[in-house]
């Protein structure tokens, strides 16, 4: 474990989860990075103080976090977006169970609020910050970039478009500083770079948001939710694999911070979910092909979303090898027993487990006797690491309820949240 003294850069880890989510379609791809880029252009425009740019940045990596479908985060991109409070309303409702976050959370809720000649200073009763309307400006520039086109021969059209709004949906003052900026090429030139995760990262150097290991856990389960509340089919899931991920780790014989380091994986395996539209995730009916090929993708992404991260390499290996199997018939990697970390088996096994004994809208959770059945099966065939199943069998019990304790205790999250 000597990867997690390393450190984690705060905005490292938000970008990542912002990919994820702009994975769900090529036409968002890049869409909360863009955002991010633009807001910080302007509050550096502005001279504001670096704690303040920092916070806008990462609220420009996690606004659309409440647009949970396809059709939702289609929808904001249109320029006037129909409906826009749901999804701001949702991704504020998240962040706030995360306090470090309380700031952006608050940016984030009015980043739709139009400023209509100085009455978006309020919404319904409430002071909308300043950053919010700054948010809402920069999402708009990115929504009105066709990506298809060259990108310089655009600079124009969106500057005469955002002009045409100030007053009505965007504070002429921060026009202003838009134009400033639009006049540099290098501006526009950045917001279409491929490398624009680079260049966000480059400019962000300096700030200090290093990540504590607690904080880490926070972080993670803060991702868990925004994973798991995406659908109802899965409102508690990570929690489930995160706790009995722990819980067989520890039996184990994992050190202490490893067992933590597993339950961190357990909160994140299923995060290349993000990428995967709830139409899908709901479907009721079963899946074709397309759809279930669709759903595969998931591990991948939790792997390719957590890459870059130095400090969580052993993390990631837990988390996102979770569909591989011992005789090299999982996926995507088709890694075999001696490729596989313990930890990853661990996983794969908690996943299994979790899937099986919880209870699903459609169907009730697998009892005992059923659960160790598929367990042996999966085991026999060289699927599952044996010696963890066995553990698993002679604990049955103690893990089943701590498992039904912490996904308890993310169904009260899920229904406070009221999503
Ligand atoms: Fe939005
Ligand atoms: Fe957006
Ligand atoms: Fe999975």
């Amino acid at each position: 474990m000597k990867d997690t003294n390393k450190k984690i850069r705060l905005v490292d880890l938000m970008i990542c989860l912002s990919d994820a989510m702009d994975f769900i379609d090529p036409s968002v791809v890049d869409h909360h990075k863009r955002v991010a880029y633009i807001a910080h252009s302007m509050a550096a425009e502005m001279g504001l103080p670096l704690a303040q740019q920092k916070e806008i940045v990462l609220a420009g990596a996690l606004h659309d976090i409440g647009a949970f479908s396809l059709a939702e985060r289609r929808n904001t991109l249109a320029f006037e977006v129909l409906n826009p409070h749901r999804h701001a309303e949702n991704g504020y409702a998240l962040l706030k169970l995360f306090s470090p976050l309380s700031l952006v959370a608050s940016m984030v809720r009015y980043h739709h609020v139009p400023w209509d000649d100085g009455s978006g200073r309020e919404h319904k009763g409430q002071e909308v910050p300043l950053s919010s309307h700054m948010l809402h400006l920069s999402d708009r520039i990115a929504v009105l970039i066709n990506r298809k086109k060259e990108i310089l021969s655009q600079a124009n059209r969106i500057c005469r478009t955002i002009q045409a709004n100030a007053g009505r949906l965007f504070s002429p003052e921060l026009v202003d500083v838009f134009r400033t900026l639009s006049e540099k090429e290098y501006f526009w030139l950045d917001l279409a770079s491929p490398s624009i995760q680079t260049i966000l990262s480059q400019r962000l150097r300096t700030a200090r948001i290093g990540v504590t290991s607690k904080d880490m856990l926070g972080f993670s389960q803060l991702f868990s939710r925004i994973i798991d509340f995406k659908s109802p089919f899965t409102a508690t899931h990570s929690s489930g694999v995160a706790a009995s991920a722990e819980f067989l780790a520890g039996k184990l014989g994992f050190a202490r911070q490893e067992c933590t380091a597993m339950r961190i994986a357990g909160y994140m395996h299923d995060l290349g979910k993000l990428a995967v539209p709830v139409e899908i995730l709901d479907k009721p009916s079963q899946l074709n092909r397309r759809e279930f090929n669709v759903v595969r993708h998931h591990t991948f992404y939790t792997y390719r979303i957590l890459e870059p991260i130095a400090a969580l390499q052993t993390i990631n290996a837990w988390a996102a090898f979770h569909h591989e199997r011992l005789d090299g018939s999982g996926y995507p990697f088709h890694l075999k027993e001696k490729d596989l970390p313990l930890g990853s088996q661990v996983m794969a096994v908690a996943d299994v487990f979790t899937a099986l004994t919880e209870d699903r809208p459609y169907r009730l959770g697998m009892k005992r006797p059923e659960t160790l059945r598929v367990l042996d099966d999966m085991r026999k065939r060289s699927a599952l690491n044996g010696q963890i199943v066995a553990v698993l069998g002679e604990h049955f019990d103690e893990l089943d309820a701590i498992r039904m304790a912490a996904q308890a205790d993310a169904r009260t999250k899920y229904q406070t949240a009221a999503l």
